[in-house]
Parts: C-alpha cells; structure tokens; sequence
C-alpha cells in the first residue's frame, strides 16, 4: 500500500484500535479510544491498495468510493452517535435494532461497504467447500447463482445492494435491496454483496451498471464468502 493511500485510509482511525480484516466474525466496530478524541465506530482499512482491483476498478474510482463516500457514512454515524449509548454497541446489533431513518442509513451503509470491500480481492480467489455445495443445491451452479445476482444487481430500480445471503439453516437466497437496507436487518447473514448505488461505478463505467456487474464475479473472494457462510450456521 502506497503511503498516501495508507494516509487516507488511516485518516478516521483516531486512536482506536482496529480488528481483524478479512475475518467473518470480527466484523464489530466499536472501538474504545481514549480522551476526547475517541470515535466509536471506525472505518477499516482498505484491505488493499487502491488501485489493486485496476482495471475492474480504477484507482479513482476506489478513492472516492472508499475515501468520500465510505468514510462519510462513518463520519455521519459518529456524529449521530455521540454521547449516546448507541456508540457502544456493536455495529451489527446497531443496524439490526435503529429504526427507518439517518441513522439506520449510516450505520447500515458504514457496514455495507466494510463487508463489500471483503468481497473483492484483486485476483479473486476459487468457490469451494460448504459454500459450494449450498450453490449447486440452492441454484444448480455457480454459473446460476451468478445470472440471478447479476440480474438483481442490474434491474434494482435506484440505488441499493444485490446480496447473496443465508439463513441459519443454510439456505441461500439472493436479494435486491434499496438503499442502505442489508440482509442484516431481514435475519439474514450476508454472503456476498454487489454495490449498486452510481458512486460505486460512475467513474469507471458511467451508466453501465451491466458491465460493472459483469466485470465484479472475476474479483470474488470465495475464501472470504465461505468463512460468511460458515458462520450463517455456526
Ligand atoms: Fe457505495
């Protein structure tokens, strides 16, 4: 990672401490900080360099979605937290229980994108174990599952999220939801998620959304979704 780009990611750490990357379960991002700097919610680290997913995405359009909007979801959140017992809680228990209004928006964008980013990996990485398995058994192949994500990607009117998702049983189903709305909110444990809102492709791909779409199934990471899976059921 590039000094600037660790700068900028760095930029709304403050003095907290972040957990893991890249880890299912340590998706909580309530952190104690000290003095009256502490903020409690923090956006993680890009968990690569912004211009590693080139040309799907290119490094413009990296930083604005991760360095403008991304951080400016968690920017709001504190500021709608502070000083309020929301701002100890886990930031998936907070999206579960806020209701319809900025708040929910917020918090629920701030995780959206955190788990969107855990998606991607710049040279993707192989479906296997449980997770394939549910894929054959649920849509009849990989190949399946793609068109019928794709297609929600594609036709949800506005902006918003297409998710593959799972119950506690396993049982996958794809949805196409508007604006911050998540799986999470609907008891669901997100699997995988495509962002569909124009910030996250205008740049590259103007009004293109299909090929935006298209061009995300090379960049999956599998490993990462397997691990969402396997917590599903846990
Ligand atoms: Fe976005």
């Amino acid at each position: 990672m590039r000094r600037r780009d660790f700068l900028l990611g760095s930029a709304v750490v403050g003095t907290g401490m972040v957990l893991g990357p890249k880890t299912p379960g340590a998706r909580e991002y309530s952190v104690s900080g000290k003095g009256e700097t502490k903020m409690a919610f923090v956006q993680p680290p890009l968990p690569y360099a912004m211009d590693a997913l080139a040309p799907f995405l290119s490094e413009e359009q990296v930083r604005f979605h991760y360095g403008k909007h991304h951080t400016g979801y968690f920017k709001n959140l504190n500021a709608l937290v502070e000083g309020k017992p929301e701002a100890d809680m886990a930031l998936r228990d907070l999206i579960v229980q806020a209701p319809a209004g900025p708040l929910f928006n917020n918090a629920a964008q701030a995780w959206n994108h955190s788990f969107y980013w855990d998606c991607l990996k710049p040279q993707g990485s192989a479906l296997g174990g449980a997770l394939a398995a549910a894929i054959e058994r649920d849509f009849g192949g990989l190949a399946k599952l793609r068109a019928a994500m794709s297609d929600a990607a594609v036709k949800l009117f506005g902006s918003g999220w297409a998710w593959l998702a799972a119950d506690k049983q396993g049982k996958l189903q794809v949805l196409a939801l508007s604006n911050a709305d998540t799986s999470l909110k609907h008891g669901l444990e997100p699997i995988l998620t495509i962002d569909v809102w124009e910030h996250a492709y205008y740049i590259d791909y103007r009004n293109e959304r299909a090929k935006y779409v298209e061009g995300y199934w090379a960049h999956v990471d599998w490993d990462f979704a397997n691990g969402c899976f396997a917590r599903a059921t846990a």
